[in-house]
């Protein structure tokens, strides 16, 4: 789900504050962030079983392509303003990064290899099980 931060701004500049449980649904208990990315790399190709996620271009922009099992959509994320929500069960590939790209990433839990699913046929299958 895609939406806009509130900009607080000024004559200075702009300002978003983003806190945890009101300006996204959970609790932020790690960050993480994708940057130096080289040309023409694709990444992700995975999806969650747990995990929600806010993907926020801060600098640059790129695409993502979230894939929930039945359709395709293809998101652009090319402001600071614009948030992603990616919930789990969606299928997420990340490519088209602009040189300059810092995406960063809100997570709703640590890191945990257990919580991936990195097999597509796999990840169909869990789909269809829900
Ligand atoms: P990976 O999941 O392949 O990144 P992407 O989804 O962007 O393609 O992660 C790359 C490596 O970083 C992999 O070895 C796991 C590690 N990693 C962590 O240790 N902590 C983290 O929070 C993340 C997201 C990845």
């Amino acid at each position: 789900m895609l939406n806009d931060f509130n900009i607080i701004g000024d004559h200075r500049g702009s300002l978003i504050s983003i806190e945890s449980k009101i300006d996204i649904p959970f609790e932020i208990k790690r960050i993480y962030y994708i940057f130096g990315n080289k040309n023409n790399v694709r990444r992700g190709f995975h999806a969650h079983k747990n995990l929600q996620q806010v993907l926020i271009a801060v600098s640059g922009s790129c695409k993502i392509l979230l894939d929930n099992g039945q359709s395709k959509e293809e998101i652009l994320l090319d402001s600071p303003q614009k948030s992603l929500l990616i919930q789990n069960f969606v299928w997420r590939e990340m490519f088209d990064f602009s040189a300059n790209c810092v995406l960063l990433v809100l997570a709703s839990e640590h890191y945990d290899e257990k919580d991936y699913i990195r097999d597509y046929n796999q990840f169909l299958d869990l789909c269809k099980q829900k």
